[in-house]
């Protein structure tokens, strides 16, 4: 088990989603119409623990859809690539779409799926995250709606994973590695 420092307990986390759930609430009551619903785009897999919380502290009517990403890095170019394993099902045309991301790190796999969701001509986008990593920040992306920031670090808990453990912790812990 690698060691690890919290850094978020589940009581702040709680408290933050709690606070972005009520903004989201003001910003969103504006621009829908009555009767219509914000759709929500959640990130598989790491988003899903963030996006079951953020839904249900917005108190506006959501749908909800999921779209998966993986980035990989290739090893010739040394650079990555965003693949796409399964697709949204639903019509995003013409709605109001958040999308929910569990970390902007290099912010490839938002600035794809911004593009990607651009081009299908949704009357707003938006990104709600749970970390904002800045540090190997390598393209600008927007983030409107960030849970907590940090500089650097690799996190766990939260949804999300180190080789795909510790996704199920209710806290967000970085891994400390020891050299
Ligand atoms: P980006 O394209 O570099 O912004 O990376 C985005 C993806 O990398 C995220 O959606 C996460 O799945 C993963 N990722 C980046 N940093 C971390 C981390 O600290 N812990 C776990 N996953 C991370
Ligand atoms: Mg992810």
């Amino acid at each position: 088990m690698a060691e690890k420092k919290l850094l978020y307990t589940a009581e702040q986390i709680a408290d933050r989603v709690a606070e972005l759930g009520d903004q989201i609430k003001k910003d969103y009551e504006k621009v829908l119409a009555p009767g219509e619903q914000l759709l929500a785009i959640g990130v598989l897999n790491g988003a899903f623990i963030f996006m079951a919380d953020l839904i249900r502290a917005i108190e506006l009517p959501v749908e909800v859809d999921f779209i998966r990403l993986s980035s990989y890095q290739d090893k010739d170019s040394s650079s990555s690539e965003v693949v796409m394993t399964k697709n949204l099902e639903k019509e995003i045309k013409g709605r109001h779409v958040l999308i929910v991301e569990d970390i902007a790190d290099c912010g490839l796999t938002l600035n794809w799926l911004l593009e990607f969701l651009h081009k299908r001509q949704p009357a707003s986008l938006k990104v709600a995250v749970a970390v904002d990593k800045k540090a190997r920040r390598e393209t600008s992306v927007s983030l409107d709606y960030v849970a907590f920031s940090v500089d650097d670090g690799f996190l766990v808990g939260y949804g999300l994973d180190f080789a795909e453990k510790y996704r199920n912790l209710s806290a967000i812990h970085q891994v400390v590695t020891q050299g």
